[in-house]
């Protein structure tokens, strides 16, 4: 396609378009599929695409902080209220954790109401001399070893849209219905994390979140005078890897005459699919959302300028956010240069670190798995890289569960390799559990805390 081409939210059809499933045995029946999404209602607004968008170019400008987690993938299977719930308050302790130390507003993003479908490394796996197709995700095909199963179904994607919009449903009345009031915040404590060094800190910064509320009450600031305590803004977030679905799902907004993908307030490009001339950037330039890319240890500063360019031309804080995912043994090699480049090149990015996609390993078990101290070292590394660079720290992307899993080793409670079996649940990839989870935000956030005074030393001390 040519410059002067239009962009319409079809014309990456024409575009080379990686792990995007073509072997479904009948193609007609995808589209149709494709067709009735297109009659589906939006599942959020364009407006509040923009308010994040919004809140992401304060996160650009120093004056926020983002938090966006969730399930690696989200299943058929796991797809029950209390899932749902756990993740929602598991983001809310983390931002409660995270705003105290750093005085920031937290935005908070879930990996959510529509993460289904995966890249795969391979596309397809053998297992004693039978080979079929990978498992892809549930909205593509099933995770059981069986050609049925293993046969991309596009009903899949109507399975997947009600999920999403059921999902969706749930974690707004959880956000606007007085569940996330801060009043409420000792209620948030999972029973698995109450007992743990993480439960006690917890109710220790809750004990005093609690005291500043009865302080306030006092003054008369309370819930009935500033709605605001009552509430919490939430967004969802997805890669955004099946094109056929998310061009189904894109609207012309009527207040801006503007092309939004209703399908995520914010959508991301994944590490194998942000090739240039390819079909995923090719459908993300024309979207208004704020997106993400992936940024892992291939990429050269040159390049990744083209990216931004081609995806931010106007240069909009708030519109890109680069989420690096190098490995905490190539961050410190990868990670100054392209910081440095959008820095000098005056891009307005929010940065933001993903510690797990370079941290994966098999364990002797056989288990695919992450030590925590690794996903904790990418952080701190990225965080210090980020001061000497002069960039804000903008923010983490993680994989993680309100469940009590066993999938990442390590953590407060030292999970062992022997003990990966136990509770295993993860579709893909392996999800720091509720626990390790709050532990990173502590220890995140006493890293941030440590760098922003190092930074700026206190009058006295100079
Ligand atoms: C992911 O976020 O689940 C993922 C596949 O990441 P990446 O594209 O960085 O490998
Ligand atoms: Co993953």
């Amino acid at each position: 396609m040519t410059m002067t081409e239009r962009w319409t939210p079809s014309s990456w059809r024409s575009k080379p378009a990686k792990h995007v499933p073509s072997d479904y045995p009948d193609m007609a029946a995808l589209g149709d599929v494709e067709r009735r999404l297109r009659e589906m209602p939006p599942l959020v607004f364009a407006g509040e695409a923009r308010r994040l968008k919004a809140l992401l170019g304060d996160v650009a400008d120093g004056k926020a902080f983002l938090l966006q987690g969730g399930d690696c993938a989200e299943s058929f299977k796991e797809f029950r209220a209390d899932n749902i719930r756990d993740t929602f308050r598991l983001i809310l302790q983390m931002a409660v954790v995270l705003t105290f130390a750093g005085g920031k507003p937290v935005v908070k993003v879930g990996r959510i109401a529509g993460q289904f479908a995966k890249p795969r490394s391979e596309p397809t796996e053998t297992i004693d001399g039978v080979t079929l197709p990978s498992y892809r995700g549930d909205n593509i095909n099933g995770q059981a070893f069986e050609l049925s199963e293993r046969t991309p179904n596009p009903e899949r994607l109507m399975q997947a849209y009600g999920q999403s919009a059921a999902t969706l449903n749930l974690l707004r009345a959880f956000a606007g219905g007085g569940y996330a009031d801060l009043h409420n915040i000792h209620r948030w404590t999972l029973g698995f994390v109450a007992d743990s060094p993480n439960g006690a800190r917890y109710t220790e910064l809750s004990d005093k979140i609690s005291e500043s509320l009865a302080f306030m009450e006092a003054i008369g600031v309370n819930p009935q005078t500033h709605p605001d305590l009552h509430r919490v803004e939430f967004f969802t977030s997805h890669e955004a890897l099946l094109l056929g679905v998310e061009e189904a799902m894109t609207r012309v907004d009527s207040t801006s005459g503007e092309w939004y993908d209703t399908s995520a307030h914010m959508l991301w490009i994944g590490e194998r699919t942000r090739q240039l001339d390819g079909a995923h950037i090719e459908f993300m330039k024309g979207i208004k959302n704020p997106i993400g890319v992936k940024v892992g240890p291939t990429m050269e500063p040159d390049e990744l300028l083209r990216l931004i360019d081609a995806l931010n031309p106007r240069n909009e804080p708030g519109r890109l956010t680069l989420i690096g995912r190098f490995g905490s043994d190539k961050i410190a090699a990868r990670l100054p240069q392209l910081m440095a480049a959008t820095a000098k090149g005056g891009r307005s990015v929010v940065w933001s670190t993903d510690p797990m996609h370079g941290n994966t390993l098999k364990a002797a078990t056989g288990y695919k798995t992450r030590p925590f101290d690794r996903i904790l070292s990418e952080v701190k590394a990225f965080i210090e890289i980020a001061r000497t660079e002069g960039v804000h720290p903008g923010g983490v992307h993680l994989e993680m569960t309100g469940q009590n899993v066993t999938e990442c080793l390590g953590g407060a409670r030292a999970l062992s390799e022997t003990e990966l079996g136990d509770r295993y649940h993860t579709h893909c990839d392996p999800r720091l559990n509720a626990d390790q989870a709050l532990e990173l935000s502590f220890l995140v956030a006493e890293k941030l805390k440590a760098d922003r005074e190092a930074a700026a030393p206190r009058a006295a001390a100079v």
